[in-house]
């Protein structure tokens, strides 16, 4: 650090909570405080900045939430910030408060957020990714995913043990609006027969005459695995659909909010504590209007734009693979 005025940083978790976020802020204070700064947490996202709702972090505010799912500072969807008028009030109380450095833990509207706030604001703001929806480029992986995964891999197995005593076909919606990575690692690792993605529309027609082939084949217990975004109305419109066009009955089941929750897999915990200590560094170093990730195991700084202009994508290899061995 240059200068001798001590330097504020401020954390905000916001968006779509996910597993992780808090090992996250404890990684960002902790790095933060070891150098020398002062720490705030500000609650409920960018809600909180337009409140000035703050809290003092210190070490031990952070002492055991590593294992914690949730966020410890709230979170939020702030439809005022979205407005020119929000972001400009957001500007002045992040001034008024004396903050040097914004660091931001969310997904893809959040580093929208954090982006268009940097038009009004002169601090430095960097951004962490933090959403179980892995649609974020400028990282393999974001916050929380793993967790996810794992929660939604242990109900479709379980309900695949019912649908086998039953003979029974379900479908089970997993979240993801716009994108199809928590439904393809667990439609793929839960041996599901069908997953269907946003990225990719699949016809009723289509979704239909592959479950009656299989059917013919001597398949008992049958899953599809629906994102959200995959189909209007989701898995409940579609199961009702797809029993009158197929003539087999089919349930629904949505997986929901428990995808959100839960204590974070290690991987969660690993990545946000990278990351957290990374950001902090990278800030010292003068890093403005970038997001965090770690790609082919190495930590890189992508440019806020860039993490949803330059879309990921799904593993279109493990797509392939899926139509032949779990038939
Ligand atoms: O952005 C993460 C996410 O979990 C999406 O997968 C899902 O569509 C959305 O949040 C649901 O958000 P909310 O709980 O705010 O309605």
């Amino acid at each position: 650090m240059t200068g001798n005025k001590q330097k504020t940083i401020a954390i905000i978790t916001s968006g779509g909570d996910a597993p992780g976020m808090n090992a996250c802020i404890r990684a960002l204070t902790r790095t933060a405080l070891a150098n020398g700064m002062r720490v705030i947490g500000f609650e409920h996202g960018f809600t909180g900045i337009l409140n000035r709702q703050f809290r003092e972090l210190h070490s031990r505010s952070v002492s055991n939430i590593i294992q914690r799912g949730g966020t410890i500072l709230g979170s939020a969807r702030c439809a005022e910030f979205m407005e020119p008028e929000g972001r400009e009030l957001a500007a002045k109380n992040l001034t008024d408060v004396g903050v040097d450095i914004l660091f931001v833990i969310g997904g893809n509207g959040s580093l929208r957020g954090a982006h268009q706030l940097m038009k009004t604001w002169s601090g430095q703001i960097i951004g962490l990714p933090g959403t179980i929806d892995n649609d974020l480029a400028g990282t393999d992986y974001t916050i929380g995913y793993f967790t996810a995964l794992d929660t939604a891999l242990d109900a479709i197995d379980k309900i695949r043990d019912t649908a086998d005593a039953f003979d029974r076909i379900f479908l089970i919606e997993v979240m993801g609006r716009e994108a199809g990575f928590i439904a393809q690692m667990v439609g793929i690792a839960s041996g599901a027969e069908d997953i269907l993605i946003p990225e990719e529309k699949t016809t009723l027609k289509q979704i239909s005459n592959r479950l009656i082939k299989a059917k013919k084949t001597g398949k008992q217990s049958y899953i599809i695995v629906v994102a959200e975004g995959a189909f209007e109305g989701g898995a409940v419109v579609l199961a009702e659909k797809l029993s009158k066009t197929s003539g087999f009955p089919c349930h629904a089941c949505v997986l929901g909010h428990i995808q959100r929750g839960g204590s974070p897999a290690i991987s969660d915990r690993i990545l946000a504590t990278k990351l957290g200590a990374f950001a902090v560094e990278a800030a010292m170093e003068g890093a403005n209007g970038v997001m965090c990730g770690e790609v082919n195991n190495k930590l890189v700084l992508t440019l806020f734009k860039e993490t949803w202009r330059l879309k990921k994508t799904l593993d279109p290899f493990l797509l392939r693979v899926n139509e032949i061995v779990a038939h």
